[in-house]
């Protein structure tokens, strides 16, 4: 199989995020594929968002690569995440980041988005039991081309579950629901007890990103 991508492309990451930016290119440090952020590509304006419609995060981040690759005329990388309860059929899912207010965006700053969704998921597992608490976080990553055709799609997974009330929020690092995310196997530590580079080394994004470098190195 040929590559998806023509030797010499550059890969826009559809990220604001600078961290996000950092960890594909180490990742994908080996392959030689130049990346670059959405920051280094608005010299004309911001580029509206697109509204994420999809009801699964292959949907989403299909659709966010296809529409940053249109418009800015690259080959784009795009992803969607979230966290998985199965408790509550598998909520809160593609309305992870807006799920206090069931998908709306209200303008909240994160932290305080944050701390809502997280006392919303602990108020709707009261009285759950630390073995029907399982979760994962979710991350599906897609390659457009200039065209915003999907080229190229991968999930990664995270599993844990999710604490009791006492024993979570717990830690420092990381966002949204790490402080309430017992790391699997052992279920000792939160997703914010980990530092930056073991999280990195164990995430969903971290997993999706791998696939997808490894997708493209073995063509
Ligand atoms: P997005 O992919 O940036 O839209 O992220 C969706 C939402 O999922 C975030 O706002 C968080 O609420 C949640 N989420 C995704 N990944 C993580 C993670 O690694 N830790 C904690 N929360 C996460």
């Amino acid at each position: 199989m040929n590559s998806p991508l023509p030797p010499g492309t550059t890969l826009a990451l559809a990220t604001g995020n600078p961290h996000k930016v950092q960890e594909m290119r180490a990742i994908f440090a080996d392959l030689r594929i130049p990346i670059i952020g959405l920051a280094d590509l608005t010299a004309g304006g911001p580029i509206p968002e697109p509204a994420e419609t999809g009801d699964t995060f292959e949907a989403n981040s299909a659709l966010k690569a296809a529409w940053y690759a249109r418009r800015t005329g690259m080959w784009c990388l795009a992803d969607d995440s979230g966290l998985e309860i199965d408790a509550l059929g598998g909520r809160p899912g593609v309305i992870s980041s807006h799920y206090s207010t069931d998908g709306r965006e209200t303008g909240a700053a994160r932290a305080e988005r944050d701390a809502a969704n997280n006392a919303r998921v602990l108020r709707e597992l009261q009285g759950v039991p630390p073995e029907r608490r399982a979760a994962r976080f979710v991350c599906v990553m897609s390659i457009a081309d200039p065209e915003g055709r999907v080229v190229l799609q991968r999930r990664g997974e995270f599993e844990g579950r999710i604490g009791l009330p006492g024993q979570v929020p717990r830690g420092s690092h990381g966002f949204g629901y790490d402080p309430l995310f017992l790391v699997a196997p052992d279920f000792v530590r939160t997703g914010a007890e980990l530092a930056e580079s073991e999280k990195n080394a164990r995430s969903h994004r971290g997993a999706a990103a791998r696939l997808i470098a490894s997708a493209l190195r073995s063509v």
